[in-house]
């Protein structure tokens, strides 16, 4: 695998597909809830294969999500201090190959209740993981962004003026309506409203989901959960 050190970041690597290799680029990362564009996304990871792999032919595109947490660093251990015999390895940091193997070692060790140099590290029950000043100040924002200016900042649209397979947030009688619309023009609306906390989600026309700013949970454009924390759906509305 290669990965490079500097912005932006791509890795490439390779995957066994039936008796073929194929090429795996990755990058382009953003937070979950940002609305991308194609062209900052996908587009970009293309021009990579095409500069570096002229002849290579785009056989598959996917987006998927990680989970983070605030200092960066998993939490690896008790999920709680009441549930003395229930573990938990999170917020791998896109680096899950590596840290599962690193909570492997440290839950196997705290199961058979041998010391491990490494597990005060990852400690899942720190109470003060909040090292990193600058991304807690990001997270802040975007929570008061999501609550407040995105309501703001959003059109009042008709729901005709929603192009065929897109989505978009459209105020009706004053209540926010996430409104997408398939290639042929069938109508699904959900209340954009996340959940887990109540954050107004964003659209992503990319995958065709729900996706929260907050803390990352996604919706399909039905409303159904596909990513947590949140666990619940959304609440749906009937066009009449
Ligand atoms: Fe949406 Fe937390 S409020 S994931």
């Amino acid at each position: 695998m290669y990965i490079n050190p500097s912005q932006p970041i791509y890795s490439f690597r390779n995957a066994k597909f039936g008796d073929k290799k194929l090429l795996l680029i990755a990058g382009s990362d953003h937070k979950t809830g940002f609305a991308p564009t194609a062209q900052d996304t996908y587009g970009s990871l293309e021009n990579v294969a095409k500069k570096y792999y002229p002849k290579s032919e785009i056989l598959y595109k996917w987006n998927t999500r990680d989970c983070i947490s605030l200092d960066k660093i998993p939490y690896i251990g008790l999920l709680s201090s009441t549930t003395p015999n229930v573990y938990v390895a999170t917020g791998f940091n896109k680096w899950g190959i590596t840290s599962s193997n690193v909570a492997a070692n440290i839950i196997t060790d705290k199961i058979l209740s041998k010391e491990n140099k490494y597990s005060f590290v990852f400690d899942s029950l720190r109470l003060k993981p909040i090292k990193n000043r600058i991304e807690l100040k990001n997270m802040g924002s975007q929570v008061f962004k999501s609550f407040v200016t995105n309501r703001i900042k959003i059109p009042e649209e008709e729901i005709s003026k929603i192009k065929n397979d897109n989505g978009a947030i459209v105020k009706v009688n004053g209540t926010n309506i996430g409104i997408y619309k398939d290639s042929s023009g069938n109508v699904f609306a959900v209340k954009p409203t996340c959940t887990h906390l109540g954050c107004l989600l964003t659209w992503n026309n990319l995958e065709k989901t729900w996706d929260c700013p907050c803390h990352g949970s996604r919706f399909d454009f039905k409303g159904h959960n596909i990513y947590d924390p949140a666990f619940k759906d959304l609440e749906k509305f009937e066009i009449l």
